[in-house]
C-alpha cells in the first residue's frame, strides 16, 4: 500500500510517498527557514503563503521520485493538527482535493503521533506498550502508548516546550534561527558541568516539565557575569544549559518506563536530533535494561514520511477520515 503523506503544520512544506509504512519511496521537504530567519521566528501568515507556493510542485516531485502518479497512490495522509491553523489548512485542502479526484481513502493524522511513528519507518512495526517522550518546538510530553492508537498523556510542560527553550536561549546568545541545532553544535565543545543550572521539577512525583525558569536562569547568569566585567564561555554555557534540560528529560522518561512497566522507550520530535539527549537516553536505557528507539536525524524534525507512516497504520486498520474534517490547531494526542 502506497501512502502519500502531506505535512504543513508549521514552517516545513513536506510531501512523501511511503510503502507499507516502511519503505520511503520519496521524502521531500521545502524549508522556509531562510524566510522566517529574517523575522527571528515563524510568522504564521508568511508560512501559510509559502506552503501554497511550494506544495503543488513538491507533490509532483515526490510522486515522480517515487516512480508513481496520483493514480498509483492507495491512500492520502495529511496532518490535521496540532499546528498553525492557516498552515494546516493548505495541506488539508490539497489532500482533500487529491482524495476527491482519485477516490482514494483519506486519513487525517495527528502531528504528534507522526513524530512517534517516525520510529516505525526504520525500526519496524509498532510493538506497544511503550513510553514515548515527544519533544519539539511546540510540545514536551511524556506519553504511555498502551496499544497502537491508545495514548495516555502522563505529563507535559507547564510553560515552554523544550525546542522553544533551546531556540530562546540560542536567540539570546545570538546563535541564529533555528537555535536548537546551532546550540547543540556549540555545546559539544563545552563542559556540561561548568555551571549548575536548576533542574526544575526533576524530583516532583509527576511527569510534568517546566522550562521557562531555566531559560531565565541562563539569561540572569549571563547578565550577572557581564555586570562584573566577565564574559561567560559560550560553549560551557550552552553545554550546561543543555545538560539541565537533558537531565530532567532522561530521568523522567526512564522513571515513567519503569513505573508503567514497559520495556521500550520511544523518542520523537525535533529536539530528539540533539546529540546529548540521544547519547544520555541510550546510556540510561542500557543501564536500566530498557530498549531505547529514536529516529535517524533527518526523521526527527518535521517531515511527511512520518505522517504517511502513521496514516498507513490507521488506514490498514480500516480507519477513514471524513472529507468534512477541518484543521484543529490544538488537536490533543
Ligand atoms: O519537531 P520539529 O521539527 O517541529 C515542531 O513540531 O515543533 O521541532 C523543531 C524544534 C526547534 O525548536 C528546533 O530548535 C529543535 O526542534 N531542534 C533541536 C535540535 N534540532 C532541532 N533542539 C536541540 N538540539 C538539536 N540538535
Ligand atoms: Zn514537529
Amino acid at each position: 500500500m502506497k501512502v502519500l503523506g502531506i505535512e504543513t503544520s508549521c514552517d516545513e512544506t513536506a510531501v512523501a510517498v511511503v510503502e507499507d509504512g516502511r519503505g520511503i519511496a520519496s521524502n521531500l521537504i521545502s524549508s522556509q527557514i531562510d524566510i522566517h530567519a529574517r523575522y527571528g521566528g515563524v510568522v504564521p501568515e508568511v508560512a501559510a503563503r509559502a506552503h501554497i507556493e511550494a506544495l503543488n510542485p513538491l507533490m509532483e516531485d515526490a510522486l515522480a521520485e517515487a516512480g508513481t502518479d496520483f493514480a498509483g497512490i492507495d491512500g492520502i495522509a495529511v496532518t490535521v493538527g496540532p499546528g498553525l491553523v492557516g498552515a494546516l489548512l493548505v495541506g488539508i485542502a490539497a489532500a482533500k482535493s487529491v482524495a476527491l479526484a482519485t477516490g482514494k481513502p483519506f486519513i487525517g493524522v495527528n502531528h504528534l503521533e507522526g513524530h512517534v511513528y517516525a520510529n516505525f519507518l526504520e525500526h519496524g512495526p509498532p510493538e506497544p506498550p511503550c513510553v514515548s517522550l515527544i519533544v519539539s518546538g511546540g510540545h514536551t510530553m511524556l506519553v504511555h502508548m498502551k496499544a497502537r492508537h491508545d495514548y495516555e498523556v502522563l505529563g507535559q510542560t507547564l510553560d515552554d516546550a523544550a525546542g522553544e527553550a533551546f531556540d530562546k536561549v540560542a536567540r539570546f546568545l545570538d546563535l541564529g534561527f533555528p537555535g536548537g541545532p546551532a546550540l547543540d553544535r556549540l555545546a559539544r565543545e563545552g563542559d556540561p558541568n561548568a555551571i549548575r543550572f536548576p533542574r526544575a521539577m526533576e524530583a516532583s512525583d509527576d511527569f510534568d516539565f517546566s522550562l521557562s525558569g531555566l531559560k531565565t536562569a541562563v539569561m540572569r547568569f549571563v547578565k550577572k557575569e557581564r555586570s562584573q566585567g566577565r564574559e561567560p564561555d559560550p560553549a560551557d554555557l550552552t553545554a550546561s544549559f543543555q545538560e539541565a534540560v537533558v537531565d530532567v528529560q532522561v530521568s523522567k522518561t526512564v522513571r515513567a518506563a519503569l513505573e508503567r512497566e514497559v520495556g521500550t522507550i520511544l523518542l520523537g520530535g525535533g529536539v530528539v536530533a540533539n546529540t546529548r539527549l540521544r547519547g544520555r537516553i541510550r546510556e540510561a536505557g542500557e543501564r536500566e535494561g530498557l530498549r531505547v528507539l529514536f529516529p535517524s536525524l533527518a526523521l526527527c524534525t518535521d517531515n511527511a514520511a512520518m505522517i504517511a507512516c502513521a496514516g498507513y497504520y490507521r488506514l490498514e486498520a480500516g480507519e477513514r477520515t471524513s472529507l468534512d474534517t477541518e484543521a484543529d490547531p490544538g488537536l490533543p494526542l
